[in-house]
């Protein structure tokens, strides 16, 4: 078992008592199989054939029983380029961009290539919540309670042949949902990749929701990845591509400055930006920094991964 367990903590003693019901609803709603997702089906979509059981892990706090960041500020302090460069913009320019309908192209080295709708990918799957850390290059973090299903589950539907080593995914590219995609500050659209085992490791997420509510805009609706031992780069929002495919993808970050942001980004406190630390955080909402830990604290379950590499060099 990959997934280590602290202490439970009742989410009610942690989460003041309306969100701790709308979570509640929320996740009866996923249980039920999504229910509060779903969307009108989208003639001339592919349809994806019936599936199996998918294992469910329960609710878990990976965040070894940290306080959770107050909703507020997850929502309010973010970063999502295609909505304005300042930490404030995208939830002020959030309105524009249209979640609903969504499609979500999936392609490359899979037996079932197609054009989905959010209602297929999220259809079978039963939500958790997953207490998980996010920890950004700018040395800031949050502990935030997404609500999602692992990846893995998503990518074993679609079938990846022996080809398929790396998942590359893609953001949408719409100036016009998206004001921040009218000037070149990046490279449009907002690319990131994984290497195969890296996407199917439980504890990579595709989250739908936080605190018990639907993603807001702001932090990537519809369907976001959350890698919790990486640095929140890698996390890409409002994804309409997920390609699986023979050799290591082009990323937005990597692309821009290869030499600041390497392609797996793992949170190492023992390797510095070339013009920062890594080695401390500060957690939203806390005046004094804290030490950062080596993948984010999730080693036990990931440094696995990364055996025999040089993690200096492939940074
Ligand atoms: N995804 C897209 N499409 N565009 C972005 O600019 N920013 C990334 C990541 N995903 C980004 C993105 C960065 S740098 C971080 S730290 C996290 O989103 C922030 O997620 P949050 O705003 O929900 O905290």
């Amino acid at each position: 078992m990959l997934i280590k367990r602290p202490e439970p903590i009742a989410p009610s003693e942690i989460t003041p008592e309306s969100v701790y019901q709308a979570r509640r609803r929320f996740l009866a709603l996923g249980a039920a199989g999504a229910g509060a997702l779903l969307l009108p089906r989208l003639a001339g979509a592919a349809t994806l054939p019936p599936v199996g059981a998918f294992g469910t892990l329960p609710s878990q706090a990976l965040a070894g029983g940290e306080a959770l960041t107050p909703l507020d500020s997850i929502t309010s302090y973010c970063n999502f380029y295609e909505l304005g460069t300042g930490k404030s913009d995208p939830a002020r320019n959030a309105e524009s961009l249209r979640t609903s309908p969504w499609r979500v192209r999936i392609g490359g080295e899979v037996a079932r290539p197609g054009d989905y709708t959010l209602e297929d990918i999220l259809q079978p799957h039963t939500l958790e919540e997953r207490i998980y850390r996010l920890r950004c290059v700018e040395a800031w973090s949050m502990v935030v309670p997404w609500v999602g299903f692992p990846l893995a589950d998503l990518l074993k539907r679609f079938e990846p042949t022996s080809r398929a080593k790396y998942v590359a995914f893609t953001t949408l590219y719409d100036p016009e949902q998206m004001p921040g995609q009218r000037r070149s500050v990046l490279e449009w659209p907002y690319r990131e990749g994984l290497r195969i085992d890296e996407a199917m490791h439980p504890l990579t997420l595709l989250a739908v929701g936080l605190y018990g509510q639907t993603l807001p805009k702001q932090n990537g609706a519809p369907l976001r990845l959350v890698v919790p031992w990486k640095y929140g780069f890698k996390s890409i929002k409002s994804i309409v591509a997920i390609d699986l495919v023979e050799s290591q993808p082009t990323t937005t970050w990597n692309q821009m400055q290869s030499s600041e942001y390497g392609f797996y980004a793992n949170v190492n406190p023992a390797v510095d930006h070339p013009r920062w630390s890594q080695a401390r955080e500060r957690r939203i909402g806390e005046f004094f920094k804290r030490d950062t830990l080596a993948f984010n604290g999730y080693a036990e379950q990931v440094a696995g991964l990364y055996r025999g590499m040089d993690l200096r060099r492939q940074f």
